[in-house]
């Protein structure tokens, strides 16, 4: 079984990597990353020498090298992972987003054609669904509820669902799509909410919350993701969407006064900065499908999880500091000063 893993240098694909070697050991997993600001080598420092493992510097939306990356792997399976992710930078750039997420999704899922695979997997959102609103928590995306988005990212992450299902239905492209809610844990990069708080807090920086922190996110650690898609793409249904989540709501402002207590640091730091525009107000997951179908729960609590994360951040200072050291300087002067 070879699975080929893109964006596998970042985030939630990087712990997918770490997951699949580990929990299947005789898989052979390829990893296909373009390595753009948030990819980053050092994520797949302890697998290099895996001979299981072998990783392939390509961007996913160029069709001659993902067809010739194809024409010599022959995967099995895809799990596409890859892509812009980051909302901030959609609203400052949006091109990228499109490029990347929509028409990088269309030459892997060509590549599939051409070549033949048992299942393409493509790693999407909850942000499809848009927003709640604060005042119904009732209220919850299952996988019928209708898409409707609000930043450059979460349309270019839409329209690349459209595209998986329109080529299951056109070409019977044997897809799968989960929807997973935000995501926390090792190797987050720092341009993200509890990493950049977590960072910020240790270097003693002011803590910059959007609005009034109000605007709820459904956490989830990445290692629970990372066994939902390896359910999927083993028992999961071919043609369906999958939302992934454990009911674990929070508000921003109180993730943030966790981070401050956890780190032995002033609330003091707490600096409230303008909105996000466009900025979406509350996620909230129904996982009920993949619960009923496949069996699977969330194994860690939020309380639990948070402190692994932070601790990480504390036994890995360098993988960190290698990133805001850098190029991140312009992002983060660009994006927070003066706001
Ligand atoms: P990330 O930004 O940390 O990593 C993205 C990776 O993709 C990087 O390694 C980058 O180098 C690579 N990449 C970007 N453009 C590429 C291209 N054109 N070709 C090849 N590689 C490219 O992102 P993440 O947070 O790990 O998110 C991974 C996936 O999960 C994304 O599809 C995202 O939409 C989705 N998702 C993320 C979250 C979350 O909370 N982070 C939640 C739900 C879904
Ligand atoms: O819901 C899934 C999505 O979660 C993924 O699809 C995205 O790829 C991922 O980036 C994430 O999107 P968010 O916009 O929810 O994550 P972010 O960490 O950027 O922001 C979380 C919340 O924190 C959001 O309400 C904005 C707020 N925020 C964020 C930053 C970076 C702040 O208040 N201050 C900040 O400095």
């Amino acid at each position: 079984m070879k699975i080929l893993v893109t964006g596998g240098a970042g985030f939630i694909g990087g712990n997918f990597v770490h997951y699949m070697l580990k929990k299947h050991p005789e898989y052979d997993i390829l990893c296909v990353d373009k390595l753009t600001y948030a990819g980053n080598m050092e994520t797949l420092a302890p697998v290099m020498d895996n001979t299981h493992f072998k990783f392939v510097k390509a961007d996913i939306a160029d069709r001659d090298a993902i067809f010739k990356i194809f024409e010599e792997e022959k995967p099995d399976i895809v799990v596409n992972f890859a892509a812009e992710s980051h909302v901030d930078r959609s609203i400052e750039d949006p091109g990228i987003f499109l490029k990347t997420n929509i028409l990088g999704t269309q030459v892997m899922m060509d590549a599939c054609r051409e070549y033949g695979i048992t299942r393409y997997h493509q790693v999407s959102t909850d942000e499809v669904y848009g927003d709640l609103p604060l005042d119904r928590p009732d209220l919850f995306f299952t996988e019928e509820t209708p898409i409707h988005t609000s930043s450059p990212y979460s349309a270019s992450k839409a329209s690349a669902d459209l595209l998986v299902l329109a080529y299951h239905r056109t070409f019977g492209l044997p897809v799968t799509i989960s929807r997973c809610s935000n995501n926390y844990g090792p190797y987050h990069f720092p341009e993200k909410l509890i990493p950049l708080m977590i960072a910020n807090a240790l270097n003693d920086k002011p803590l910059p919350v959007y609005g009034k922190g109000e605007n709820i996110r459904d956490w989830l650690y990445v290692e629970d993701h990372c066994k939902a898609i390896d359910l999927i793409i083993h028992k999961g249904k071919i043609g369906e969407i999958y939302n992934i989540g454990g009911h674990n709501e929070m508000a921003n402002i109180d993730i943030v006064r966790l981070i401050c207590k956890e780190l032995g640091k002033p609330e003091s730091l707490i600096t409230y900065v303008a909105d996000r525009k466009g900025h979406d107000m509350r996620y909230a997951i129904d996982p009920t499908k993949i619960h009923n179908e496949l069996g699977w729960l969330p194994e860690t609590m939020f309380k639990d999880g948070i402190k692994k994360t932070i601790q990480w951040y504390l036994d890995n200072r360098q993988w960190w500091e290698n990133i805001i050291n850098g190029e991140y300087q312009d992002y983060y002067k660009k994006m927070y000063e003066g706001r």
